[in-house]
This record gives C-alpha cells, structure tokens and sequence, in this order.
C-alpha cells in the first residue's frame, strides 16, 4: 500500500496537474471537460467531485481496469515487483496454484516460440508470415496479437519446450503436447498460424491454430482444448487489447474470429472482441458488461446465419445490455469487409450501418414472412418475446412503441401481450413474494374489520415511526463522530487533571451505550472496537483501505468532506473557519453530544409511553424519577451545545 503511491497509479491513466496541495485531473469514470477529478498523494487517495467515485490505489485498479480485489492487488504487485505470497494456502493449494500458474508459464513460452518461428525461419516467414501478408495483415498488428507459425513438425515445439527445461506434465495440461496410445509425444499444432488467446488481464491461456491448406478434409482451426487456465466459455477473444477502447467509447464490436478482430484493429477500431467458436455465452456478456453496456454485433453476411443467431442474442438483452447490429452486404464477413474497402470507408461503414437489434430482427423477420398472416402473427410473438427480456420497462416501452408502427399492429395489442409474458415470466417470484407477504401478518393491512377501532396502543407505531425517522436525524451525526474518529483517533487528549486517553477510545466509551442506526455505521464501529480490544486503535488509511466497498467509500466520504469545504466554500467566500483541530476536546464532546441529543429524544418518549400505560404507582414513581434524570443531562448537553454554538 505504501509502495503503489496513488499519483503513480492514477498517473498511469489519468493525466494529473499540481493544484495547490492536490493533484488534478478529468475524471476516468465519467466524461467531463473540466476536471474534478481530485488526487490527495497525502492522504493516498483519489475523489471525483462531479460522479463521487473515490478510494486508494487499490479501489482505482479495481474500478478503472474492472478487477476484483485479488486481482487489483496482484496487478499493483507487479507494477511494482512486489511477490506476492499466498500465506492463506494449504499446501495443497499451494501445489495447485504452482501448477496452475506452470501451465500459464508453458503458455507464454509456446507463444513465444511460435511468434519465433513465424518472423526468424525460413518456413514461417515463407508460408506463414507470406500467408497473412496475402490477406493484407500490418506487420504491427500481427506483433500486437502476438500471432506465430508453428512448424510442419511432428514434435518441435515440445521438444523445444522440454530442451528449454518445462515438464511435459504442463505441456500435457494445456494440451499443447499430445501423447498418443504408443506413449509418442507429439505437437496439437503443426503447420498452422496461431492465434495466442488471452485472458483479460493478458496472460497467454490458449492458441487457436489455423490451417494453411485448403483441403477440405483438415479441419480449418485447431483450438486448445479446456484446461486448469482455459474455459472457453469466459473468454472472449481480444478483450485483453480492446478493454481500454471498450471502456473510452462505451462500446464493445462483438464479431466471430480471430481474422475480424485483426482486421477491425487495422482499420483503427480498437473496441472489437470474438467469442471465438463458442456461441456466445452468458459469462462472456456479463464480461463486456464489466466494461461497457453497449453492444455491437457484426454480422457475416449470410442470411441464414444471421436468422439461426438472432434467437441467441435475446440473452444480451436479458443481461441489460443495449444491443446493436451492423450486418455486411453478402458473403462478407468484417475481415473481408474491411480488405475490401480499406480502412477509412469501413469505419465510416460501421458508424452509418449500426441498426438497433430489436427493429433489425422485427425487419428480417418481416422479410421472410413477407404477406402470409400466420407466419407474421408468429412474428410479433417472437418480437415481444425479445422486448420481454429487456429488464429496463421504459427502454421496453419505448420498443413497443416503435415496433408498433413498424408491425403495423396497435401498441395496446403488443402491451398486452407483453404483460402476458412478463407476468407468467414472474409468476414464480410473484408466489414466492405472496408467501412472504402473507406470512407477515398485519391485522391492519389484509383486511380484518376490528369492530372496536384500533387499540389504545396504536402509541406504539407512533413510537415506530418516531424511530424512523430518527434514524435519518442521526445519520450526520452518526458520520460526524465517525469522521472525527477516524480524522483523530490516535491522538491522546488529557480529558481530566489526571485522565489521559487517546480520542479513539474516549469516543468509544462514551459511545459504549448507543447503537448506531445505519448498519454501515455500526458496522465501522464494530470494526474499530475489535481493533481497539487489541491494542490498535484504526486510522482513516485502515478504513479506507478496507476490502470491504462500503466501508472504503464511507470513509474516503468522511475524510473528504472537510477538505470539500475548504476547496470549495471557504476560497469563494473567504471565509476562515476556526480549525477544528485547536480546541479538539470540544468538537469531540460536541460530536458525541449531539448523537445523544437525539437518543434522548427517544428515551424521554419511551419513557412517557410506559407512563401512560403503568397502572403500578411505585413503578409510576420509578418512571418519572428516570425522567427527570433524562431531562438533567439533556441540561447538561443543551447547555454544552449551545455554548458551542454561541462561539
Ligand atoms: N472456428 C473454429 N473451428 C473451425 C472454424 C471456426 O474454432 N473449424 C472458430 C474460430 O475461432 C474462428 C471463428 O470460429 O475464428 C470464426 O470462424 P471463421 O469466420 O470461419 O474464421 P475466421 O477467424 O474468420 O478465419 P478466416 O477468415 O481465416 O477464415
Ligand atoms: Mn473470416
């Protein structure tokens, strides 16, 4: 933490400008032309003040690259050289995780070797590199993708890898190297140009390999078959080069080969990915979804193909995502599109031909349907069905709309129709709803007539809702004194002649008999007691760099809302105010009292609620002498407060 300085990391990605004590810069997360974007190197931390986003280096690799916890750690570790020990492991796990990252290691070296063969022998360059350079491939996006060329060999690369001293346990396990009934080791490519493919944070975890020959008996790609590091069904193709572009511009080109990829790149679209084989799958969308909710499909041109794809892409829609198409004029796939026209018309292509799924699948339908009425009839269902899936009611809406004048069919038909599907679609969380709701018996609410009216205790859900609202009085004053914890906990005040204690500690003692209202703040709470019973009292920094989003964010909030101010309120009205810092003991007790200023409003109601309904004098008494006790420190509070505010 002390090592990935946050205006190195957000350097990195971020172009920052000295302001004051703060550096600044426009923020990553949101579009902005004028920067709000705040980095504090003291405190070790960034804000954005126009979209709120905020946290330490750690939180900014997560948010900005979309990585988890885990993975933003071991990201900043190898920025930095840091090993990364995994104490937590058994040694089982420890043999499993060598394992695995022994089979990231084989991968990266057959890709090496593969892109060496491919520029440096005589056979690469003379058929696999001549090949690519026929199809109109740069030489610079060949080296981006770190394409090769594996030799017409039986076993060249396994060899090589062994001679290089990796076991061919691993090589076995990528399926790299295949052992044949007899016990002969031999390569799964040969002769092919290989496409490396890898995961989003741009490990090498498997190769598709293309054939060169046109014979129609060999099998146009071989691929790496599932492995400890490769599941097909997560990965997309390319990401790992597009996810900065994805994210830049908000959208994602989804095409269906390596070549569309390349060529897409080449023409200077950078945001394009594959799924490579695989019909798409649920793990792949929700990956694009990490970075963009916009997708792009490019379609081959075949008519056919497109109809049998349209059903599969109803599960984009399902995940939230908006979906557009661009399809080509026929027989053209992207890559043959792009050579075809050149890089500067196929761009423009792509940014004129963009249609949206729900109308370009309601106008291909139409095609094919052309006059007879039962098969459009079957049309509509099929449409709504899609506008069905669509979580989001008012984008829904808005495709009913424009599929009604499309459809030439009544808006009101295609709504009932879409209801119809909706609500047998929630049928079953309908039901699981109904159960709870009516298991939660409220004689007020399912409709028991009560002759006699409601009961002299109906107080109590007056007291209910006083509590409520209670709950949102609290909540500054619950983050004031969390803010004032967190600021200076660790610096000791003398409260008394002879009673040193550091504030940390004081605040939790005289906190000891409140509950915090918001869960997150107790839950802050909770977190420093445990710290404090062990003889650490927490500093901002823990919080902040705390796994837990919640509490990261709150806490960046809280040591970010004086320093707001200052930047903000106090330059433009010049106006100084008394630091909190010269008379802490007083803006520590004026926290806390003002957090039991309201706790006493509550127990005093409580208290006259009792009353009212005590028949037993001496426990009448007892009641009343609890109160005039309560009304004794309100005293004290209201007269320490309004000393405060008098200054
Ligand atoms: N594919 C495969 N096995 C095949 C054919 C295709 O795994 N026998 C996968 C590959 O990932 C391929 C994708 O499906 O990239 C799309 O197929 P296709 O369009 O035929 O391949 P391209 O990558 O476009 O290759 P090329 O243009 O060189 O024919
Ligand atoms: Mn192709």
């Amino acid at each position: 933490m002390d090592t990935a300085r946050i205006e190195e990391v957000v350097g990195d990605f971020v172009h920052l400008k000295k302001r004051g004590t703060s550096l600044i810069g426009n923020c990553p997360f949101h579009g902005e032309k004028t920067p709000s974007f705040h980095v504090s190197v003291t405190k070790g931390i960034y804000k954005c003040f126009g979209c709120g986003k905020g946290g330490d280096s750690v939180r900014f690799i997560m948010d900005h690259e979309k990585y988890n916890y885990p993975e933003a750690l071991k990201f900043l570790a190898n920025k930095y050289n840091i090993e990364v020990e995994e104490t937590e492991l058994t040694p089982q796990d420890t043999e499993a995780q060598n394992a695995k990252e022994s089979l990231y290691i084989v991968s990266q070296f057959a890709a090496a070797f593969f892109v060496k063969q491919l520029w440096e022998t005589d056979e690469g360059r003379g058929i696999g590199l001549s090949y690519f350079k026929e199809r109109g491939f740069r030489e610079d996006i060949l080296k981006k993708f770190e394409v090769g060329y594996s030799p017409d060999v039986w076993d060249a690369m396994t060899q090589n890898a062994i001679n290089s001293g990796h076991k061919l346990e691993f090589l076995e396990q990528t399926g790299l190297s295949i052992k044949n009934d007899n016990g002969k080791i031999y390569d799964r490519f040969r002769g092919r140009v290989m496409f490396p493919i890898h995961n989003f944070t741009g490990r090498v975890i498997g190769f598709g390999g293309r054939t060169l020959k046109t014979d129609k008996n060999v099998p146009k790609y071989v691929n790496s078959p599932e492995s400890e590091i490769y599941h097909k069904s997560n990965v997309l193709y390319g990401l790992f080069h597009a996810k900065k572009a994805i994210r830049d511009l908000d959208n994602c080109y989804l095409a269906e080969g390596y070549a569309d990829v390349l060529s897409v790149h080449q023409a200077g679209i950078e945001n394009v990915v594959a799924s490579s084989g695989t019909s798409l799958t649920v793990e792949q969308i929700k990956l694009i979804g990490r970075f963009t909710q916009n997708v792009t499909i490019l379609f081959d041109g075949d008519a056919a193909g497109i109809k049998a794809s349209l059903r599969g892409l109803d599960m984009i829609l399902e995940e939230g995502l908006n979906v557009k198409i661009v399809s080509f004029p026929d027989g053209h796939d992207p890559d043959s599109y792009m050579h075809h026209v050149g890089a500067g018309a196929f761009k423009t292509y792509l940014e004129n031909n963009r249609k949206d799924f729900i109308l370009y699948k309601a106008n291909v339908l139409l095609k094919d349907a052309g006059d007879d009425p039962i098969k459009r009839a079957g049309i509509i269902r099929d449409i709504v069905e899609s506008i069905a899936k669509i979580p989001d009611q008012i984008k829904a809406s808005v495709f009913i709309r424009e599929c009604s004048s499309l459809l030439e069919i009544e808006e009101k038909i295609l709504l009932s129709e879409l209801n119809k599907m909706r609500s047998a679609k929630s049928k079953k969380s309908f039901e699981s709803n109904q159960r709870a709701s009516t298991s939660n018996n409220n004689p007020y609410l399912s409709g028991s007539t009560d002759p006699l009216g409601p009961p002299d205790d109906l107080w109590d859900d007056n007291a209910g809702l006083a509590e409520q609202n209670a709950v949102n009085e609290d909540e500054p004053q619950e983050q004031e004194i969390l803010r004032l914890m967190l600021a200076y906990g660790n610096i000791m005040v003398s409260w008394d002649q002879n009673e040193n204690l550091y504030i940390g500690s004081f605040i939790l003692q005289n906190l000891s008999d409140v509950v915090f209202k918001r869960s997150l703040h107790d839950k802050i709470i909770k977190h420093y007691w445990d710290k404090a019973e062990k003889g650490y009292l927490p500093t901002e920094k823990d919080f902040i760099q705390n796994p837990d989003r919640e509490i990261s964010e709150l806490a960046i909030t809280l040591s970010t809302s004086k320093y707001q101010l200052s930047e903000n309120w106090l330059k433009k009205h010049l106006i100084y105010v008394k630091d909190e810092t010269m008379d802490l003991k007083k803006t520590i007790l004026g926290g806390i009292y003002h957090l039991k200023k309201n706790k006493i409003e509550l127990i005093k109601k409580g208290i006259l609620s009792e009353l009212k309904s005590e028949k037993d004098p001496t426990a009448q008494e007892d009641l009343m002498v609890r109160y005039s006790n309560i009304k004794r420190v309100e005293k004290i509070i209201a007269d320490f407060l309004g000393i405060n505010i008098l200054e």
